[in-house]
């Protein structure tokens, strides 16, 4: 901003100075000939228009300059998703089959919590803990974690557990995260209550730096300019990606060739079922019904909105279930969500905390994580929930000038887990999951339009290339003084 009403203030001078000399040379030729009347009325004009539009000029600068600061929503929207007609569609006659439902998609092993898995846990935990005390960390690390499969409710387990991570690892954040699980399933744990109490602050700060690590980059993807060659291609590439990664988290198997292939040409990939073609299809419909539609839209997502989604997303593959809000029970591996009677009720408590002041005035990452998890928990849909929750989230994220985010189909295990933590009380590693992928997606953009993250600082190659660890170590300093949290 600044250099360029810097600019305008050279340009201002510049006339002004001009405009002096110009009259001082008028004012002599005024007295000797008539042809000089009409110079002086034509520069008159022209003067004066030139300066109207430096003054609307300059107006422009001021309004973009205070909306930067006084009101996020004002800003430039950067245009999410590349020109349709980069994609080149050739119109598709839209005839779906049924899919067969199968929603094996959370399917979590259901860890029995009989006797003897708990007792081989318990030996399993006391073996990590001979092995820390002896400094053998990765034998450590490998029984912890076994004494953790076996045993994923039990608070000691899982209070060691953490205790390992933060003194050993320096990983505060799951550290506090085992400690929380802890007390889910023992409230008046008194060590993880002392464990949790003290790491709350740290991980307070690092999940708000983080935060506002993302803003930064997100800033600094606004700033490059629309036409910018490289942005576009990328642009274009994280299209493609976002496609072949959400449905290929439901089991989709087309491959990321042939997921563009579908979108650009529409033409039939062999030996590919037709449900798999339409749900590649259904999201590339979906996600340009939300830039249409959504994302210049300031607040406000009505449960419409989110049927349309849903319809677009199924259509192609069941027309009858699409746009509609399901009539039967499902299971959902761990997780029995409402039973039908309750849907549209709770679609409407969740449209309305939707559009709360809470929920809008949250940052948008974190709103956008809730909207996605409260979503896949009312699980509204008889199949697509987990592709309609990621599209609501990239709405949200879409209005608030993010780039669609990409939850890359090899995460999918950690993204199933996270719900699962979610649904038994800690919605926050989810968040800060959904808050990786977010920075992940804008580290894809920054570096395919590196010669413009160079001009941020903060956004040098290194601050990116900084991982979790480093910037553990420099906060705990910061905050505790001492070496307490640190490896002796
Ligand atoms: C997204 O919307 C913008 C205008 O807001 C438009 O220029 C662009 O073509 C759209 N992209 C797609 C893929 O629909």
């Amino acid at each position: 901003m600044s250099p360029s009403s810097g600019n305008g203030c050279i340009l201002l001078h510049k006339k002004k100075y001009m405009k002096n000399n110009n009259e001082r040379q008028l004012n002599i030729k005024i007295n000797n000939n008539l042809s000089g009347l009409l110079i002086l009325i034509l520069c008159g004009i022209i003067l004066a228009f030139s300066l109207s539009s430096l003054s609307t000029y300059l107006k422009i600068n001021d309004n973009d300059l205070s909306n930067e600061i006084n009101d996020k929503q004002e800003k430039r929207k950067f245009a999410l998703l590349p020109k349709e007609n980069d994609l080149t569609i050739i119109d598709d006659s839209t005839i779906g089959l049924p899919l067969e439902i199968n929603d094996n998609n959370y399917n979590f092993d259901n860890n029995e919590n009989d006797e003897t898995t708990v007792s081989e846990a318990i030996t399993s935990l006391q073996l990590a803990l001979e092995m820390k005390h002896c400094g053998k960390q990765k034998k450590a690390i490998k029984l912890f974690q076994h004494a953790v499969a076996l045993a994923p409710q039990h608070p000691d387990v899982l209070n060691h557990y953490g205790e390992f991570l933060e003194h050993t690892q320096n990983d505060i954040i799951r550290a506090n995260e085992y400690y929380v699980r802890a007390l889910t399933y023992e409230p008046n744990h008194e060590s993880a209550m002392v464990n949790r109490q003290r790491t709350a602050r740290v991980v307070e700060e690092l999940d708000k730096r983080m935060l506002n690590r993302i803003d930064e980059k997100r800033n600094a993807l606004t700033a490059i300019p629309d036409n910018n060659a490289a942005l576009n291609r990328a642009k274009k590439e994280a299209y493609f990606q976002h496609i072949y990664h959400t449905v290929g988290i439901e089991g989709n198997t087309m491959n990321l060739a042939q997921t563009r292939s579908i979108v650009e040409t529409r033409t039939a990939v062999a030996g590919k079922s037709i449900d798999e073609h339409n749900e590649i299809i259904g999201l590339d419909a979906a996600l340009k019904y939300i830039n249409a539609t959504l994302v210049n839209r300031i607040g406000s997502i009505t449960l419409k909105d989110i049927m349309e989604i849903h319809r677009r997303v199924l259509g192609h593959v069941d027309p009858i279930e699409g746009g509609h809000l399901r009539r039967t029970q499902v299971y959902v591996g761990g997780h029995i969500p409402p039973g039908p009677g309750d849907i549209h009720f709770l679609m409407e408590e969740f449209a309305s905390w939707l559009n709360s002041d809470r929920a809008i005035r949250m940052h948008p990452v974190r709103y956008a994580a809730l909207a996605h998890y409260k979503l896949v928990h009312i699980h509204p849909f008889s199949d697509g929930n987990g592709r309609t929750s990621r599209l609501l989230m990239n709405a949200i994220l879409m209005q608030a000038g993010y780039p669609p985010v990409i939850i890359h189909k090899q995460h999918r295990h950690k993204y199933y887990e996270y719900l699962q933590l979610a649904n038994s009380g800690d919605v926050r590693p989810f968040i800060r999951f959904i808050a990786e992928c977010t920075e992940q997606t804008l580290d894809l953009f920054l570096w395919a339009t590196t010669e413009f993250s160079k001009e941020v600082p903060a956004l040098s190659q290194n601050s990116i290339i900084k991982d979790r660890h480093h910037h553990h170590r420099t906060i705990v300093l910061d905050i505790e003084g001492s070496g307490d949290f640190l490896d002796d």
